[in-house]
This record gives C-alpha cells, sequence and structure tokens, in this order.
C-alpha cells in the first residue's frame, strides 16, 4: 500500500517519525499562510495524505490515532470501502445534473432511507442540501410556512451553523458571530437543561424553557423550537432526562414545529441512529449532515410528510443539494453502518471511553463532568471543587495529546470541554492508546 492509499488498511498504529508538525507539514503551513485566508483556522496543521480505520497520516509520514473523525463526519471510518466503491461508481457514471433539472434514483434512494432510520414510523419525506447550517435554515423555512408564524427558540449554548440565520441561532459570540452582525431576527433564546451547572431535573429545566417562550415569545408568534439533542460545539452537554420529551409534549400540543438539530449527533454516533431515540422523542423535523456521507458534503431535513409537503414547488432546493455524488456516498455510508452494525459498536466503544475517563475523573479534581452517549464523549474542565470553567488546561492537555500524536478537539461556551469523537472503526487497542496518551497529557500539564 503506498502513503495516499487511506481506508482500514493503513496501518493501525501511532507512529511519530518528526515533531508534529514536521517540516513537510511547516512548509505546506507556509503555503496556507500565504494563500489561505486567515480566518480560516486549523486546529493541528499537520497536513494529511491518506487516512483510514482509527488513524490520519501526514505529509512527513506520522500516524496519529483519530479521536475527531473531522468534528463527527467519518464515523464509518476515513475511505471506507463501500464509501469509496459507490463514489467510484457514481463519478464514473456522471458527477452533476442538477436534481432540480434531471433527476436521478440517488437522491430518491437518500431520502427513502432517511424515512426508515429517522425516528418514528409516520409518513415522512425529504429535501437534500449541502452543510449543515443549510439544513437548519430550510427546516426553519418548512416551519414558517407550515404554522404561519415567524419566531424560532433555541437555547443556551446552542451551535446550529455560520450562515446569516443560523450565527443568530448560535450562542457563542468568539469566535462564530464576533463582528459579523447584524444577524437575522425573531430567534429568541431559552435556557437549556445543564445538569452539572444547574441541577435541576428534566421536568424542572423544562418547565423553565417553556415558560421563557411561553411568555416571552408567545406560542402564536413560534414557528419552532430547534434542539440539539446532546449539545455539540457547546460542549456536549446530555440534558437531564426528561427535558426533551417535556419540550416534545409541550410543542406538540401548542403547533410548534419541534426541530431535533442532530447534525453532531446523528447516524450511530450515540450507540442508536439518533440521540432522540435514546429518550423516544420523536421530533418533527431532524435535521442531518456530518456522519450522513462518510465524509462527502451532504445534508438532509426530514420529517413530517405533511409538514415538508406545505412549501410551494420550487421553494426548497439548490444548485448541489443532493448532488450524485455525495448521495452515493450516503448510500455507501448507510451500508458501512448496517453492515458492520456501527450503533452497537459505538455503545462498545462509548463503554471503553466512560472507564477510562471514569478512572482519570478519580484521578484528577479538575474534571468536574463526564457526559455523553456512545461515541460522543466529553469531560468539562473545571477549577477544583467548582464549575468555574478551566479552559487553559483544556487547551494545554488538547496540545499535548497532539504533540504525541492524537487527535483531540475542545468544544464548549468557555473552551473548557474536551470532547471524544473517534471513528467507529477505530480497533480497541488503538482507542485504548489514545486514551493512555489523554492520561499522560493530563499529568505533564500538571
Ligand atoms: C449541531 C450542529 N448543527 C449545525 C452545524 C453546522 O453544520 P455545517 O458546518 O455543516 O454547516 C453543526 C456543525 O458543527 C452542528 O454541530
Amino acid at each position: 500500500m503506498n502513503a495516499t492509499t487511506g481506508g482500514p488498511g493503513l496501518p493501525q498504529e501511532r507512529r511519530l517519525v518528526t515533531e508534529i508538525p514536521g517540516p513537510a507539514s511547516v512548509a505546506a503551513l507556509e503555503r496556507k499562510r500565504a494563500h489561505v485566508a486567515d480566518g480560516v483556522g486549523t486546529v493541528l496543521p499537520v497536513f494529511v495524505t491518506a487516512a483510514g480505520g482509527g488513524v490520519i497520516v501526514d505529509a512527513d509520514g506520522n500516524s496519529l490515532i483519530d479521536l475527531g473523525s473531522g468534528i463527527a463526519v467519518t464515523s464509518v471510518g476515513n475511505a471506507a470501502p463501500a464509501v469509496t466503491r459507490r463514489v467510484h461508481e457514481q463519478v464514473d457514471a456522471f458527477t452533476h445534473t442538477c436534481f432540480m433539472v434531471t433527476p436521478y434514483d440517488g437522491y430518491v434512494d437518500v431520502c427513502a432511507a432517511l424515512t426508515e432510520v429517522t425516528p418514528g414510523d409516520h409518513a415522512k419525506k425529504s429535501a437534500l442540501f449541502n452543510s449543515g447550517a443549510e439544513a437548519v435554515e430550510n427546516a426553519v423555512k418548512i416551519s414558517r410556512v407550515a404554522t404561519g408564524r415567524d419566531a424560532v427558540g433555541v437555547f443556551d449554548h446552542a451551535y446550529h451553523g455560520r450562515t446569516n440565520l443560523t450565527m443568530a441561532m448560535t450562542a457563542k459570540n468568539m469566535p462564530y458571530k464576533h463582528g459579523f452582525g447584524p444577524f437575522a431576527g425573531e430567534v429568541y433564546r431559552a435556557p437549556l437543561s445543564y445538569p452539572l451547572r444547574d441541577g435541576l431535573t428534566g421536568e424542572a429545566a423544562a418547565a423553565r424553557a417553556i415558560d421563557v417562550l411561553d411568555k416571552q415569545v408567545g406560542v402564536d408568534n413560534l414557528a419552532c423550537v430547534v434542539i440539539e439533542p446532546i449539545l455539540g460545539e457547546g460542549g456536549f452537554v446530555v440534558p437531564a432526562r426528561g427535558f426533551l420529551s417535556a419540550l416534545a409534549d409541550w410543542c406538540s400540543a401548542q403547533g410548534v414545529v419541534l426541530v431535533a438539530d442532530e447534525i453532531q449527533s446523528g447516524f450511530c454516533r450515540t450507540g442508536d441512529w439518533f440521540a432522540c431515540d435514546h429518550e423516544g422523542v420523536v421530533p418533527d423535523l431532524v435535521t442531518t449532515a456530518k456522519g450522513i456521507a462518510g465524509g462527502l458534503p451532504l445534508a438532509a431535513v426530514t420529517g413530517r410528510a405533511e409538514l415538508m409537503d406545505s412549501v410551494h414547488p420550487g421553494g426548497l432546493g439548490g444548485t448541489y443539494g443532493g448532488n450524485p455524488v455525495a448521495c452515493a456516498a450516503a448510500l455507501g455510508a448507510l451500508e458501512e453502518m448496517r453492515a458492520h452494525d456501527l450503533a452497537g459498536r459505538a455503545r462498545v466503544i462509548g463503554e471503553r471511553m466512560s472507564a477510562h475517563l471514569e478512572k482519570l475523573r478519580a484521578e484528577r479534581d479538575v474534571i468536574a463532568d463526564v457526559r455523553g452517549r456512545g461515541a460522543m464523549m466529553a469531560i468539562e474542565l473545571c477549577r477544583p471543587g467548582t464549575t468555574e470553567p478551566d479552559a487553559a488546561r483544556a487547551a494545554a492537555v488538547n496540545n499535548a495529546c497532539h504533540q504525541a500524536g492524537v487527535v483531540t478537539l475542545t468544544c464548549g461556551t468557555w473552551g473548557n470541554v474536551f470532547r471524544f469523537l473517534p471513528p467507529l472503526s477505530i480497533p480497541d487497542d488503538l482507542l485504548d492508546e489514545a486514551f493512555g496518551v489523554v492520561e499522560k497529557a493530563f499529568a505533564s500539564t500538571a
């Protein structure tokens, strides 16, 4: 196998042959600085030549363990066989026609698959887009047409994207919103359930949020409530049990569209098809992207057929939405998920990660919380004995992991959450080795 062939055949090992970044990556970084806008940041500046299974190989020949999956995208593994096979077949046949001009089966096949795997067994339809933000925008468009109302309810710590409307829906200012306003109107923020910080039951936290939506926005104005069933960028917060179902019941009783943003949590990541499945919550609309297509850009809104069909013909779409190559990749990713029971694999990975993280918590009093579901786990770092965020420690540990050849990511409103999103194709021994590195990184930054 040569250095540019990725996929599961790559040697599954952590191998450092240079410092991180090595000379080839440093040279490439110089070119990046000359030609790429500075606003496009990079977490770990090694330039990639191949990836697969649980590793990423860089231009210097270093092999790093991947605990990020390109931010929850390559859940089926990088260059997964069914994805590359179907993509190759599709690019040889045709690369684009625009579904709005002349349609093709791949698009319809993806929509049919979404009907099957998303929560609920009611009549559903889907529309395909390019990015998560675009899916969220379209879920709002559909909700507004369906209800004849304008207002959008969102939550503290939410992240929904970087377009104008989704920036308004996103909570955190820096780096996502700062200087980019004015933002779209009619977006209202309610408090989330954040067990570490509010100590409320799911029901009590839901009552608090509903009070804001009811009294400060007014149900007669409210088109939809958009919620991440497990926060992504906002810190992997899992709302207390009962929060989501109470919110869903209230939305249903008030004729408010409940939109589950499963862009980060979807497609087997949490140990089920979707995070909503863990509590039996059935949203009216679901937005998906990231893990849907093994690394190719594809996103979707899936939901109740009568809501989806409320939009006039031609009202939904876009030049590239549901591109045939991206659809082929999605069908390949779904094939991988089913063939290898990746939801089951995510549960096993989750148990392994929890064991490592609970052990670490017992040893390190800076770890205030261990949370998440399946292969979507995180630890929140706070000054010992408090809930005061310790972002500096999170950054130091993150950097030490990178230097030792493990790709890790932080997140959270205060940047003090360390999150773990390994590809579901990662072998157990490599996962254990990565957590050995995380443990050493805590020791070396104490
Ligand atoms: C929950 C959630 N919604 C929306 C988005 C935006 O997706 P995209 O970056 O594809 O526009 C993200 C991306 O991180 C996300 O995690």
